[in-house]
């Protein structure tokens, strides 16, 4: 599995030195958690830091958008050289549009999907999304537990995927710790966001290290 620590777990008030602790660490990606205040209950920060981070991090950026109104931020994303982009199938009608739209920008596009939302609601956009954000925490905050109601939702997912013969991968966000590591690799996840987990350990390359060979 490939590993994207959360930057909304770091110090942000040294976003620099994080970043190359990041990248020391041998992680894959950098997770940034955008937050409106209204599609979730806090704020986070905008294309602007992120830009800024884009200075100092050559890791591709991946940017978890938890607003009301995606489309909104697509633009200022690709300037800042973002690599991927999620936006939340709770908080968009018209998800086809936004993933081509996303797609054209020159950015992979992933759909985010809430832990009580069903997979149905994004059956239609499987077959267009560069990836699936499935969230196994209500978004919002890092530090919270995984629900363990996402684990047949996973399962199920890996297993449409290979049904449908599809090509989109599945990222995990949200209550990744050392200690389930094994079991979202055994199911297929390929990549695995982590905040709190991350950012506390003792040896953050130990930690990317055991995502990379985490095995059933
Ligand atoms: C939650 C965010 C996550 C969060 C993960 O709303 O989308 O990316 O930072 O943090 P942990 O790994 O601590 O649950
Ligand atoms: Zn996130």
């Amino acid at each position: 599995m490939k590993l994207a620590p959360s930057i909304l777990a770091a110090d942000l008030a040294d976003l620099k030195g994080e970043l190359a602790s990041i990248a020391l660490s041998g992680a894959d990606m950098v997770h940034f958690d955008v937050m409106d205040g209204h599609f979730v209950p806090n704020l986070t920060f905008g294309a602007p830091l992120i830009r800024a981070a884009r200075a100092h991090c050559a890791l591709p950026f991946d940017v978890h958008l938890m607003v009301t109104d995606p489309g909104a931020y697509l633009d200022s994303l690709a300037e800042a050289r973002v690599a991927q982009v999620s936006f939340h199938t709770e908080a968009e009608r018209y998800s086809p549009r936004l993933i081509r739209h996303v797609t054209e920008l020159g950015m992979a596009a992933g759909i985010a999907v809430n832990p009580q939302t069903p997979l149905s609601a994004v059956g239609e956009v499987l077959p267009l999304a560069s990836f699936v954000l499935v969230m196994s925490v209500d978004p919002g905050f890092a530090g919270q537990e995984f629900i363990s109601t996402v684990w047949d939702k996973l399962d199920a997912l890996a297993e449409w995927r290979a049904a449908e013969a599809l090509s989109f991968s599945i990222a995990v966000d949200g209550g990744v710790t050392l200690d389930n590591l094994s079991r979202l690799a055994a199911i297929g996840v390929d990549l695995a966001v982590a905040g709190k987990a991350f950012f506390t350990a003792p040896d953050r390359s130990a930690f990317a290290q055991a995502v990379h060979r985490a095995a059933p």
